[in-house]
């Protein structure tokens, strides 16, 4: 590398894409070399674009020494395994692919040998405190969504406006609605267990409503390390993509307050519980609990089912198969797809 970081930037049109250019366009030691998106047109935007099609085919092409996968859901997995394959750093967005593909992604990643930097808020966070020692144990906040404190009786009702009205973070549609039921953080309980190579009952979930705290890591002296600031993803996107620089931004220093913790309610927020179970059982559960949260939230973004029925459509998959660990990416595939077909035929 002569000081400049080419970078390949794969959901370039998103919530998190839009952010890293702003983020790369303030730093001249990086460079856009190539940007896709599903459909949109993004013509101009780098040396090398694509809209939809086969994303390595752009990455084979780029060469890039990092990739930023901002891709949403489980078309992100292509990309995620050829970067971790090629030993390219891989600055990951996208934590449906850890999900789904784990111990294949960890796999690749060790014959790769290149490295892997979470853009998740929580766990760029646990990253950066994990620099300071081995995590014995990890807690993860989450803000709650905007329907913290209700009962199950007063969710059945909501609509998708009111989900999507998340209290902290400005995001895309897919991960908003999971903000809300709480398969955020259940998917990012799966994404730290394979990340930080934690047991489970190691990985703790908070209600944290401000957003303020962004993880904690727990250290066998008893020490924990928080690391604190505000809810903006442009600092997580920035120490990816600087990393192991601390560079720039524009957001503020912390003001301290006061800062509140909950237990969460798994009882109303079963995809929280689910989650956990789906990674416990290991094998495709956590693949089968991505691809049929997928296409319930797509259906309750398209007014087809109600807010409850997410949880209750991916709980009947997790029951219906004997969900047995993949051996290759083609078995993964065809995981993906056997759960996908349970939830449309449903919904
Ligand atoms: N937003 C956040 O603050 C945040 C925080 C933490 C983690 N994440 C994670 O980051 C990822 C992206 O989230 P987001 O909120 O940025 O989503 P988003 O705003 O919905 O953007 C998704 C991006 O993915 C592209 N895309 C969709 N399907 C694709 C496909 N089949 N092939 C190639 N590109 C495709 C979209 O392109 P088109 O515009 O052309 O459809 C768009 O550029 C998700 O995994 C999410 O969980 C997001």
């Amino acid at each position: 590398m002569d000081g400049v970081k080419r970078i390949a930037l794969l959901g370039a049109t998103g919530s998190i894409g839009r952010q890293a250019i702003e983020v790369i366009d303030a730093h001249p030691e990086l460079e856009l070399v190539a940007a896709a998106s599903g459909s949109q047109p993004i013509e101009g935007l780098a040396p090398l674009t694509q809209s939809g099609g086969d994303l390595t085919e752009l990455l084979q092409r780029a060469e890039p020494d990092l990739v930023l996968n901002a891709v949403v859901g489980f078309a992100g997995l292509a990309p995620t395994m050829w970067a971790l394959e090629h030993g390219v750093t891989l600055a990951l967005a996208n934590k449906e692919s850890l999900v789904a593909a784990g111990e294949l992604a960890l796999a690749a990643r060790e014959r790769g040998g290149g490295q892997l930097i979470p853009v998740d808020s929580e766990h760029s966070a646990l990253f950066q405190c994990a620099q300071l020692g081995e995590p014995e144990s990890v807690v993860l906040t989450a803000s709650g969504g905007p329907f913290r404190g209700r009962t199950r009786a007063e969710l059945a009702d909501v609509t998708r406006e009111q989900a999507l009205a998340h209290p902290t973070w400005s995001m895309g549609p897919k991960i908003t609605i999971d903000s809300a039921t709480l398969a955020n953080k259940g998917l990012e309980i799966v994404e730290a267990h394979f990340l930080f190579d934690l047991a489970y009952d190691s990985i703790e979930v908070v209600i944290h409503p401000p957003s303020i705290v962004h993880g904690v890591v727990r250290f066998r002296d008893g020490a924990s390390i928080a690391h604190l600031g505000y809810p903006d993803m442009r600092v997580p996107i920035s120490y990816a993509l600087t990393y192991p620089e601390r560079a720039a931004t524009p957001v503020p220093p912390l003001e301290l307050r006061t800062l509140e913790f909950h237990a969460p309610d798994t009882e109303t927020f079963r995809m929280l519980a689910l989650a956990r179970e789906a990674g416990e059982r290991g094998g495709t559960y956590p693949c089968a609990y991505n691809a049929a949260n997928e296409v319930a939230v797509q259906a309750f973004l398209e007014r087809r089912i109600g807010f409850l029925d997410i949880a209750a459509l991916v709980e009947d998959v997790l029951g219906r198969g004997d969900w047995q660990p993949a051996h290759d990416l083609d078995e993964l595939v065809e995981a993906d797809r056997r759960a996908r077909d349970l939830v449309a035929v449903a919904t």
